[in-house]
């Protein structure tokens, strides 16, 4: 049981998510050291276990992201997002720290019709995902204290995301087409962050837990959303997948189910649409 004096490490640190929650434990009054790759290189599992001594939450941020370059740089990606979850792992067992390890829904192809339960199979279909089911299994295999937290479709105001695009996008635009085909939930990094720390101190069973939004949209539903919200003139329109090529392939069906916390009375994250009216502001710059 971490209680509200532990020491929490977030690696990853200067990362959309990470900035979030190091503010958000700050807010909360915890003790953080917020780890950026200049402060702790994840890569380097001596620094790594030197960083780890003395933590009692760690929450592993730092990840190989860039879904369309990972599949041309598929060694660099393997490395951030499954031999490094590995050795995080290692040392927070050997540390007795608990681990908080963020994955994605692209461990899942994206080929449901309902909400993937927890403990669906993985089965990605992206050289990402693929690394990241890696990491999630290295992190599982480690014998290490570990909460999995998969969430999706991120957005925050440190760091480039759909909303920042959009917003800008009809500033210099008449019009948008935006796919409608592919079906997710926005999930807002403070709101993730505040879920994270919601299940370490409800000192959740370890395993695999999903945060993100509730209910579910298209990027064409959120950006009309977006746009709204940004004041702009923009008309947007919907598109589909097919239009627009990608070299990673994207789950066409990324919603998330709930359950494994909402059993344990752990409050979810709140509807998206409710959610992204708490963010606009601060993520669009005009709070
Ligand atoms: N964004 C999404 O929509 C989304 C969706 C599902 C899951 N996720 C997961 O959520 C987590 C956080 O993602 P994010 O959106 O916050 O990504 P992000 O902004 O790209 O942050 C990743 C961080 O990892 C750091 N990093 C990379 N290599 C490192 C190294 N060798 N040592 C230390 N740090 C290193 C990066 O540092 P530099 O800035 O110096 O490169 C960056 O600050 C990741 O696990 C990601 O897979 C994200």
């Amino acid at each position: 049981m971490v209680n509200d004096q532990g020491q929490w490490l977030v690696l990853g640190a200067g990362g959309m998510l990470g900035r979030d929650l190091v503010e958000v434990l700050e807010q909360h009054g915890r003790a953080v050291t917020a780890a950026t790759r200049a402060d702790v290189d994840v890569t380097d599992p001596a620094a790594l276990a030197r960083a780890v001594a003395g933590a009692d939450v760690v929450v592993n941020c730092a990840a190989y992201t860039a879904v369309d370059a990972a599949e041309s740089d598929a060694e660099a990606a393997e490395l951030l997002n499954a031999t490094v979850p590995g050795h995080v792992a290692r040392a927070c067992r050997d540390a007795g720290a608990r681990l908080v390890h963020i994955s994605t829904d692209y461990v899942f192809s994206g080929t449901a019709t309902e909400p993937y339960a927890e403990d669906t199979p993985v089965e990605p279909a992206s050289v990402y995902g693929a690394t990241k089911a890696r990491g999630e299994r290295a992190v599982r295999d480690s014998g290490a204290d570990a909460l999995i937290v998969r969430t999706a479709w991120l957005y925050g105001e440190h760091g480039p995301c759909f909303p920042s695009t959009i917003a800008r996008l009809a500033g210099e635009r008449d019009s948008l087409a935006v796919v409608d085909d592919q079906l997710g939930q926005p999930t807002w990094t403070r709101d993730l962050a505040e879920f994270i720390v919601r299940l370490v101190d409800a000192d959740v069973p370890a395993g695999t837990y999903h945060g993100t939004s509730s209910g579910q949209c298209s990027w064409f539903e959120f950006a009309q959303h977006i746009v709204g919200s940004s004041g702009a003139d923009a008309v947007v329109g919907p598109t589909t997948t097919a239009d627009f090529p990608r070299p990673a392939p994207r789950p066409a069906w990324s919603v998330l189910g709930h359950g494994s916390h909402e059993a344990l009375g752990v409050e979810s994250i709140g509807a998206w649409g409710d959610r992204w009216e708490a963010a606009a502001g601060r993520v669009l710059g005009s709070a």
